[in-house]
This record gives C-alpha cells, sequence and structure tokens, in this order.
C-alpha cells in the first residue's frame, strides 16, 4: 500500500451539471454520480494515508440555484448520511459538517446529527462535508464568536482564530483538489487554505476515481513545499 503525505485533503466537488449534459440529461443525474464519486473517494482516502478528508456539497450561494435542484442536492445529502453512516461508522469514520447547519432544513439537520453524533468517537479518517458553507461566511462567523467573549480577544491570535473556524481541531488542508478545469477556489476554506498546494484537473466529479485521487496526490508529493520561505 503506498500512502502520501497529504494527511488534509479538500474537494471541490465540480461538474456534476456538465458530466449529466454531456449525456444528454438534466443537473441531478449528474449529482447522483457526484454522489458515487464521493463514495468511492471515502473508501480510498484512508488507504493513501489521507487523514482528513474535506468535501464541497453546497455553497452559500448555491442557494440561488433553481429551487428544485436544491430540493435535490437536500435530499441527496439525507440519501448519502442515511445510507452510508452504518458502514462509515463500522469503518471508523467520523462525520463532522462545515458550514451554518441553521439555515439547513429540518431533515437534512436531523440526519446530519446522527451522523455526527453517531461516528463521534470514531479514530479513523475525519470526514468533514461543507454544507450551506463559504469561506468569508466562515470566517464572518468566527469573528462574530470572537466578539461574543473579549476574553477571546486579548489572546487572538492566528492559532486562537483558527479555534473558531469550523474546522477547529483539524490541521490545515495540504493540498486542495479542483476537477472539471476551473483554476478558482470558489469561497472554500479560504483561511485554512494559504499554504495549500492546488491541483486542478479537467476530469468531471462524476469521473473522479482512485486513480485519479492517487495522481493528484502523487502530485503533490513532487512539488516542493516551502510556506513562504526558502528552501
Ligand atoms: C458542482 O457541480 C457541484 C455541486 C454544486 C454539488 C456537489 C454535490 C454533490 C457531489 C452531491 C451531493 C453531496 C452529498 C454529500 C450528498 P455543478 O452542478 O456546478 O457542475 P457544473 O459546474 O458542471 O454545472
Amino acid at each position: 500500500m503506498t500512502t502520501y503525505g497529504a494527511r488534509h485533503v479538500a474537494i471541490i466537488m465540480d461538474g456534476n451539471g456538465r458530466w449529466a449534459a454531456t449525456r444528454g440529461q438534466p443537473r441531478p443525474y449528474g449529482h447522483r454520480a457526484g454522489v458515487e464519486a464521493l463514495r468511492r473517494i471515502v473508501r480510498a482516502a484512508p488507504g493513501l494515508g489521507v487523514e482528513y478528508l474535506s468535501v464541497f456539497a453546497f455553497s452559500t450561494e448555491n442557494w440561488k440555484r433553481p429551487p428544485e435542484e436544491v430540493e435535490v442536492l437536500m435530499d441527496l445529502l439525507v440519501e448519502y448520511l442515511r445510507s452510508e453512516v452504518d458502514e462509515l461508522d463500522r469503518e471508523q469514520v467520523k462525520i463532522v459538517f462545515l458550514g451554518d447547519a441553521r439555515a439547513m432544513p429540518e431533515r437534512c439537520r436531523r440526519e446530519m446529527e446522527t451522523a455526527a453524533r453517531r461516528t463521534a468517537q470514531n479514530q479513523g479518517l475525519v470526514l468533514a462535508i461543507a454544507v450551506n458553507y463559504g469561506g468569508r461566511d466562515e470566517i464572518v462567523r468566527a469573528v462574530r464568536r470572537a466578539l461574543a467573549n473579549p476574553e477571546n480577544l486579548k489572546s487572538l491570535d492566528e492559532e486562537a482564530f483558527g479555534e473558531l473556524l469550523d474546522t477547529a481541531g483539524m490541521p490545515d488542508p495540504d493540498l486542495v483538489i479542483r476537477p472539471s478545469g476551473e483554476v478558482r477556489l470558489s469561497n472554500f476554506l479560504l483561511w485554512q487554505s494559504a499554504y495549500a498546494e492546488i491541483y486542478v484537473t479537467p476530469v468531471l466529479w462524476p469521473d473522479f476515481d482512485e486513480s485519479e485521487l492517487r495522481r493528484a496526490l502523487e502530485q503533490f508529493e513532487q512539488r516542493e513545499r516551502r510556506y513562504g520561505g526558502h528552501a
């Protein structure tokens, strides 16, 4: 088994709509295939040395999509959690959520709470699912938390601020993967990705599989990381 040096991999799961369009199908068809890709990658990640996997499932901007598409994405989240939680629990995966859950529909929140509670003690892969997540929104919410307790402000530094973010307790992503060829962070983990390597591939998310993940991790290994200093 080959493992690589990236502990935390973050993925912007993009290209579902285009994948469906190339098959003459409506967008939900692509989102369904996107869920299958997520299942594959969650299974493959621990064997490749990944300890934290963050996936962008629904952004604060995605509410602007047609209501039917938003509905499908919410249903898929519920379905995914219901159908996967037993197996993920057996595999010691710990499921956490990034984003402002307060605006999520009740049926999603219920499933999210169950999945998080049931897997809270697990020691394996941490799967962080970002829903109603935006990097700027997360930073604003963290600032509000800081202001809510003036004691926080006295000792506020980068590390302390990081603990007010949704990713508290998680290391920063080493590698951000963006399928479907767009070269943008799209408001994903803005603070946390300060030093992340970014890997862009034209492969659309529904076609993403273990060998693509391996390719991304291999490229990560080859890049020299300097954290702003000199080698
Ligand atoms: C972007 O593709 C993808 C999304 C907005 C949603 C990602 C969601 C999934 C993979 C499935 C749901 C996830 C869970 C956890 C159940 P796009 O529609 O913007 O594609 P396009 O850029 O080709 O139009």
